[in-house]
């Protein structure tokens, strides 16, 4: 977690541009905020706990002098309470190197004991004042230069980590490294700069270069040279990146998760519609997927992974490979793998979900699946990230920078990359015909104008009606069966992480079994109840929960008056094939999390004590 950005360029007024891109970092945390430039022989350094609005008070109150190169952070505290002397950059204690870090220096406690034994002295509770320091040492020990300090220090460390270092001692110049913690390089004619994603620098270039794990780089404002984990010079080809700056703004919407959830359709379209054939109906994905016909036709068992809302995601893409594909298969959190016994991976894919590509437990998985002779593909909808990198092969979803906390479209771009690639394997192995391909493919296509209606002024209406009255509840459970039942585990995620009202999902089938003795008239029940193969048991579901005075909040389709009938508030949905019905039943639940937490005055974009990317363990 923790956002970087630092820039060193030919210009000198370079303090409000990289303030700029630190403010579309604020969602990887947020509990302090700071800058440092060097001037002369100084480093001028200002912090501040809290948002990064507070910092920009302290420079308007305390204004930095005129820099060409800056580094910059906003912080989710790990070691060291939220407070001004633990915010980031921190200095040396003789003031000459300053640092910017995101991750974990593991071995932190002992490398100070250390360095305070050496006669070092530290003023804040962080393991990055603790790094800076021994940069320094090893700066002064060995008089070497700052390169060959970072890179001496580094070896002792153990842990993750991006870093930035700059000093006045070396003038114009910044040394960026990296290990399981992202760090991206962008290029441009009037300098380089670094930041934690490429969304961060798009005002400034979209041209990009990423470190790999282990690499270091030191940036001048006219060439970046690049370093290799064994610290020789080594080189890589830039690219472009397909984002435009726009997609990383708000564009008038008073939160980025209100403009996320809308551009859904949008996602669909991108995601989907020219990877796929219309007529064959087959599924054609880029080279990067790097998986063979062969490969597929072999395949015995698929293994879904993720995190959070991405797992949910993979909850959904084990249903769908089973459907179509008749590829049987299992979900894990990614956290749990590593404990899992080391079963045979010949004949075994496992898919790796995850928006950022930048989640650590996810990564860990990845790894481990690949250490014992797995193969990954991933799907991820950040290019150039670490799942995206070190996959063996990669499916992108296109659904443009997501910044808002609470995952939306990229969910609804995983679900859409799930669905082609579940027909794509169904019709590998032979078990969807040409014109089943078709078929659903044509659904797929369909679904795009059936989901404006969503967003029509009545449906709202119906949104915000349930929305009033679930902002006054403390506790409510999510019900669903079969492909719903992922939808109740997305929709009680969303809001619980943004309204923090206690909200769990549940399989209908469950509630008899337990939680049936919560429903109560202040606890309601939220059922997901479109048609299909568990409709009717929905039907009944709800009619338990009423005959307990329980309120419910029903997704049902439009005009569906058995759902209305046992509804206290409907909100109503197109009616689109079983399978695609998961896209759809998820758009109401995020607006109604949106609703209940606009109405409870929540930090929507930016909820407490959680960070966009978790690139911690
Ligand atoms: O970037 P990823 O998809 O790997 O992130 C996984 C989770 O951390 C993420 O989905 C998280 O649960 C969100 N806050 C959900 O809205």
């Amino acid at each position: 977690m923790c956002g970087i950005v630092a820039a060193v360029t030919t210009r000198d007024d370079i303090v409000s541009e990289v303030l700029t891109g630190l403010k579309t970092l604020e969602y990887r945390g947020y509990d302090s905020a700071g800058v440092a430039v060097p001037d002369q022989n100084q480093i001028h350094l200002r912090r501040r706990m809290g948002k990064i609005s507070a910092l920009e008070q302290e420079l308007k109150d305390n204004a930095l002098p005129k820099a060409s190169s800056a580094v910059a952070h906003t912080r989710w505290a790990t070691h060291g309470a939220p407070s001004d002397r633990n915010a980031h950059p921190h200095m040396d204690d003789a003031k000459e190197i300053v640092l910017v870090h995101n991750g974990i220096i593991e071995n932190y406690a002992e490398l100070r004991a250390r360095l305070q034994a050496d006669g070092h002295e530290f003023s804040s509770d962080t393991d990055t004042e603790v790094l800076v320091n021994l940069i320094a040492f090893h700066r002064r020990k060995n008089s070497i230069d700052l390169h060959q300090a970072v890179q001496l220090a580094l070896k002792e460390v153990h842990g993750a980590y991006a870093i930035v270092v700059l000093s006045p001692l070396e003038p114009d110049t910044l040394i960026v490294a990296r290990v399981d913690s992202p760090l991206v390089v962008g290029l441009s004619e009037n300098g380089q700069f670094a930041a934690s994603d490429m969304p961060a620098l798009l005002h400034l270039t979209r041209e990009f270069l990423i470190l790999e794990n282990g690499e270091s780089a030191v940036l001048r404002p006219d060439v970046v040279t690049l370093f290799d984990a064994d610290g020789n010079p080594t080189q890589r080809e830039s690219f472009f990146c397909e984002w435009t700056p726009e997609q990383a703004e708000k564009g008038g919407y008073p939160h980025f998760m209100l403009k996320e959830i809308e551009e859904q359709p949008d996602v669909l379209a991108r995601t989907a519609f020219d990877r796929f054939h219309d007529e064959t109906g087959d599924v054609i994905f880029e080279p990067a997927f790097a998986f063979s016909e062969d490969d597929l036709i072999g395949l015995e068992r698929i293994r879904f992974m993720a995190m959070g809302t991405s797992f949910h995601s993979a909850l959904l893409g084990q249903q769908m490979m089973a459907e179509l594909a008749a590829v049987p298969g299992t979900t894990l959190n990614a956290s749990e793998f590593l404990y899992s016994p080391k079963l045979d991976e010949a004949n075994t894919l496992t898919v790796i979900l995850s928006q950022s590509g930048e989640t650590a437990d996810s990564l860990r998985a990845m790894r481990e699946v690949q250490s014992r002779g797995g193969r990954i593909l991933g799907i991820c909808n950040v290019q150039g990230s670490t799942l995206a990198r070190e996959a063996d092969g990669l499916v992108l979803t296109h659904c443009g920078p997501e910044v808002g906390v609470a995952s939306t479209k990229a969910f609804f771009g995983q679900l859409t990359a799930l669905y082609l690639l579940a027909i794509h394997i169904g019709r590998a192995r032979g078990h969807l015909s040409s014109k089943q391909g078709r078929d659903l493919l044509h659904d797929l296509r369909a679904l795009r104008p059936k989901l404006d209606g969503l967003f029509h002024a009545e449906t709202q209406a119906c949104v915000k009606a349930a929305a009033d009255y679930l902002a006054g509840v403390s506790s409510c459970l999510f019900l669903g069966r079969g492909f719903q039942f992922p939808i109740a585990l997305e929709g009680a995620l969303k809001l619980k992480e943004i309204s923090y009202i206690h909200a769990e999902g549940y399989p209908a089938g469950e509630m008899k079994h337990g939680p049936i003795a919560l429903i109560a008239e202040d606890f309601p029940v939220i059922a997901i109840a479109t048609p299909g193969r568990t409709y009717q048991k929905m039907l009944s579901n709800m009619e338990e929960v009423r005959a307990r005075k329980g309120k419910v909040i029903a997704v049902g389709v439009h005009g569906d008056t058995q759902v209305q009938a046992q509804a206290d508030f409907f909100l109503p949905v197109p009616d689109v094939p079983e399978l695609l019905a998961p896209m759809v039943n998820v758009i109401p639940l995020q607006q109604l999390s949106y609703q209940v937490a606009l109405k409870l005055g929540r930090d929507i974009d930016q909820p407490r004590n959680l960070a966009k990317s978790v690139t911690v363990e």
